[in-house]
């Protein structure tokens, strides 16, 4: 099938070389021409594992193109994925304006029968607001006497379809290859049933994938939710909301389980083994952030103020992840007592491991209000090694981990990457002026570490 995918952010770029892997004749547009112009030259404009080999490889097939050229490339293609940011708005809410533009130029080059796409994470009502503005673009067109050929009525030249994308950064790839459902929402039976024909590839789990490194989960059939465009708008909202409840409630009980003795980490294990709960994402600490939900939970709480629904749960979930960062700031001035003129060093920036996305990262948060406090701070990460545009410039970027250990009177581990459980934790500790360590992510193994002689802190364990 001929796909057509505007936006190459990680959302259009992930979508586009897979549906490429599966088989589709895939066209990724940008308007960024330098952006178009590393991923021809095979440079990823992100860290994604596995993302690089995968784009050259259906580069060379020619099942993939990356061009600027957007009209033409909707024109040749039949289904149009909408695959731009809809970044938050300083009141919270989406920002549609890119989205807006894609739908006026696909109404200007509406030349056949073409299914509109709706990947962008978008408020409730963006299928009919993006319907509406295309059609309003194609009878601009038709007024202006150029008709792109298109002789009859505008309802049968396009149908709009939502698609909401899981995917977590760093597992991208997987989450596309091996998804937990197909969600389609869409008035339109016939857009649906193109849909279906283009992922049954991947509903039937019937791909090859020359790099094994991804793991097939036991690659049974693939649920397809079918439903109405703004139930499927909803259900994108509802899954990260959700996701960063359970997340903002297992810190809640950390902090409990902190005061009271218990271990937080037991604790989840034990409530997660009740098939209701699930042992997915309870795990405490320094709290969620990223791309997507701090983006996605504000912007339902928005949408709920629009129909006058009070989300006094969403302004929790919000409040406590907050919080919990601070929490760490505390922490920090209990154990230290006196902050100002000590030095902290951080293992870790990315909001999580495997990926340079450093978007509303936890980390950033603690280092901020540290160097506020008046103390040295250090930070270390695998691959964040240009300086976040949100940090505070007097951190210093270490290059590596005896920079972030030497002189310092505490190590915070904010980003759970694997090689910090491989550290020599020995040697790193005679570094330090005193061997403090703050777990952020419950990663480290605690015994170990106070069998050195640190003096380790964990959250709610
Ligand atoms: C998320 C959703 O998982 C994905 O389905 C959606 O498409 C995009 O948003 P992502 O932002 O990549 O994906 O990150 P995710 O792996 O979900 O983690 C989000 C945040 O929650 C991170 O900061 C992570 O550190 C934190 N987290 C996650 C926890 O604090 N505890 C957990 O148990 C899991």
């Amino acid at each position: 099938m001929k796909v057509c995918v505007i936006g190459t952010g990680y959302v259009g770029l992930v979508t586009g070389v897979c549906l490429a892997e599966i088989g589709h004749s895939v066209i990724c547009v940008d308007k960024d021409e330098a952006k178009i112009k590393m991923l021809l030259s095979n440079k990823m404009p992100i860290y994604e594992p596995g993302l690089d080999s995968l784009v050259l490889k259906n580069i060379n097939s020619k099942k993939l193109i990356f061009t600027t050229d957007i009209s033409g490339s909707i024109k040749s293609q039949d289904i149009i994925f909408i695959c731009v940011g809809t970044p938050p708005l300083p009141d919270g809410s989406a920002d549609l304006r890119y989205v807006e533009e894609v739908a006026k130029e696909i109404g200007s080059n509406l030349n056949s029968f073409k299914i509109i796409v709706n990947k962008s994470t978008v408020p409730i009502g963006s299928g009919d607001w993006v319907s509406m503005i295309v059609n309003d673009s194609l009878n601009e067109k038709a007024a202006s006497g150029n008709t792109n050929n298109m002789n009859n009525t505008n309802a049968s030249k396009f149908d709009v379809i939502s698609n909401p994308e899981f995917l977590r950064e760093g597992t991208a790839i997987s989450d596309t290859f091996f998804p937990d459902r197909i969600v389609l929402g869409s008035a339109s039976k016939k857009a649906i049933d193109i849909m279906k024909e283009l992922y049954e590839p991947i509903i039937n789990q019937k791909f090859e994938l020359a790099d094994i490194s991804f793991d097939p989960k036991d690659s049974k059939r693939i649920p397809v939710v079918e439903t109405d465009l703004v139930s499927a708008e909803m259900i994108k909202y509802a899954a990260n909301s959700f996701l960063a409840t359970k997340i903002s409630f297992i810190n809640e009980i950390a902090n409990i389980c902190e005061k009271a003795g218990a271990d937080v980490k037991k604790v989840a294990a034990g409530i997660g083994l009740d098939s209701r709960i699930g042992s997915k994402f309870l795990n405490a600490g320094i709290g969620w952030g990223g791309s997507c939900f701090p983006k996605d939970v504000s912007a339902l709480t928005k949408i709920a103020a629009e129909y006058g629904v009070s989300s006094q749960l969403l302004n929790s979930v919000i409040n406590v992840n907050s919080q919990q960062r601070l929490l760490v700031v505390q922490k920090v001035q209990e154990l230290l007592k006196i902050v100002k003129g000590k030095s902290i060093g951080f293992l870790g920036i990315s909001f999580k491991p495997d990926t340079d996305d450093t978007r509303d990262a936890p980390a950033i948060t603690i280092m901020n209000n540290l160097v506020n406090l008046g103390a040295k701070v250090k930070a270390y990460d695998p691959v964040v090694k240009n300086m976040p545009d949100t940090l505070n410039v007097k951190v210093i970027m270490c290059e590596n981990l005896e920079d972030v250990f030497r002189e310092s009177d505490l190590i915070i581990l904010a980003t759970e990457w694997k090689e910090f459980a491989e550290i020599d934790y020995e040697s790193m500790g005679k570094l330090m002026r005193e061997m403090n360590v703050i777990d952020g992510r419950n990663f480290l193994q605690r015994d170990i570490l106070t069998g050195l002689g640190f003096k380790y802190t964990g959250i709610g364990c």
